[in-house]
């Protein structure tokens, strides 16, 4: 293989042979330990690419596959193994964000401008998780700065906080192209920087927006309406979910269902309730 071969290219190959292999009744394979311990190295740690616009980056999806008439499903990978924490909360908080930059773990890598890995102050006592990036925040690399984005910081005024105050981020760090909902593989290559960030912060409370992050941060499929206005737990955490502010901007009506869910999550942080 050449220098040029990215990693994800590599585990796609080795993948092909072994899945070949076993068609020809292969059942075992003598492996040198170096070479499992190479395998073993998450695919981060290879990936020296920086943040550069899609159009800017060169494709690292063999030649091969971009011909072929049929889209080819990318081989799905384990969740990405994260480095060890570092201590210090800035520097663990820059480490996500270099390491989200990196990432091309799912699909979403190949059409993103930017990553919008989130925002807001490390003491944060309040964690605010949407879906993924839309338009204008993959342009800006940003979370929420277009028009949901807009009524998020009206909420989040509300409650008595400023955006700086408080932590914004999605379970999905890159955009999904068209807005499409993001993939079952995408979320779970995702959820790992998530984890990491709620771990770096150590909120007092969660609150998801919409249906994929209150779904994703409880593994269930139960419909919205159904989950917003109770508590829940991720990794320890209290969380609320409640709904998305682009489906507000659509249905006003929901907006005081919303408005009391915030209330709870005031009463739960100590803040005075209007
Ligand atoms: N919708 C989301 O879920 N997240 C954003 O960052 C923007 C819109």
């Amino acid at each position: 293989m050449s220098d040029q071969t990215s990693p994800y290219e590599t585990l796609e190959r080795i993948e092909t042979r072994l899945k070949h292999m076993l068609r020809m009744g292969v059942r075992y394979l003598d492996a040198e330990a170096e070479a499992l311990q190479r395998l073993r190295r998450p695919i981060y740690a290879t990936q020296t690419q920086t943040p550069a616009s899609a159009a800017a980056r060169p494709s690292t999806r063999p030649a091969a596959a971009a011909q072929t008439s049929a889209p080819q499903q990318p081989a799905s990978l384990p969740p990405v193994q994260l480095p060890p924490m570092p201590d210090d909360r800035e520097q663990a908080m820059r480490q996500v964000i270099e390491l989200v930059a990196q990432c091309e773990r799912c699909p979403l890598h190949a059409t993103r401008k930017n990553t919008v890995p989130g925002a807001g102050s490390l003491e944060a006592e309040l964690v605010f998780v949407g879906e993924a990036p839309g338009r204008d925040e993959d342009i800006q690399g940003v979370p929420f700065v277009g028009a949901a984005g807009d009524l998020l910081t009206k909420m989040i005024a509300a409650m008595g906080y400023t955006r700086e105050q408080v932590f914004i981020c999605n379970i999905c760090k890159c955009r999904p192209p068209g807005n499409r909902d993001p993939q079952p593989d995408e979320i779970e290559q995702c959820e790992p920087y998530l984890k990491r960030q709620l771990q770096i912060l150590k909120p007092k409370v969660i609150v998801a927006l919409g249906r994929c992050a209150a779904q994703t941060l409880l593994q269930s499929r139960t419909p919205i309406s159904r989950l917003r206005g109770k508590w829940h737990e991720y990794e320890g955490v209290p969380f609320m979910p409640t709904f998305h502010p682009a489906y507000l901007l659509r249905d006003a009506t929901q907006k005081r269902l919303c408005w009391e869910d915030l209330k709870e999550v005031m009463r739960k942080l100590g803040k005075p309730v209007p």
